[in-house]
């Protein structure tokens, strides 16, 4: 199960996201927004709960940069969020950083590019090794 949300920036993309995602046979969880204006804050607040109360594997955050929406999620204890513009970034922040988050903007990626970096981000594994000492040491880094 996926959950996936955005603010009125990243409405229209969250839409297109959903119906690609949905059509690939991938579970969503929608908590919104429903085209009303929201603060990019409180989605990522309601979406990252269900990644850290083990409801969701991962997420997907929208917003119009991106960057108000990842700095965000970023805040909360045990999410690993990335903004990725691109496949590459999005391949590797799941092989090395284990990222739980795939944050984009609506403003900033078309529909067909984010599309293709949800379905790398979402069939990419971590590589573990060397690369779990690193997010070890990402994640002590919490409340510091
Ligand atoms: C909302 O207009 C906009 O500020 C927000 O979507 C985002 O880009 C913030 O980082």
């Amino acid at each position: 199960m996926i959950a996936i949300g955005s603010d009125h920036g990243g409405y229209a993309l969250k839409c297109e996201l959903v119906k690609h995602l949905t059509e690939q046979g991938v579970e969503l969880t929608d908590c919104g927004c429903n085209g009303e204006t929201a603060d990019y804050p409180d989605i990522a607040e309601r979406v990252c709960a269900k990644v850290t109360n083990g409801e969701c594997e991962k997420a997907i955050l929208i917003c119009g940069t991106g960057i108000g929406i990842s700095m965000s999620a970023n805040k909360i204890k045990g999410i690993r969020a990335a903004l990725c513009t691109d496949e590459y970034m999005a391949e590797f922040t799941r092989r090395h950083n284990d990222a739980n988050v795939l944050c984009m903007g609506g403003r900033v990626v078309g529909g067909g590019l984010a599309c293709g970096i949800a379905d790398v981000f979402l069939s990419t594994d971590f590589e573990g090794g060397r690369h779990a000492v690193r997010v070890e040491k990402m994640m002590k880094l919490e409340g510091k």
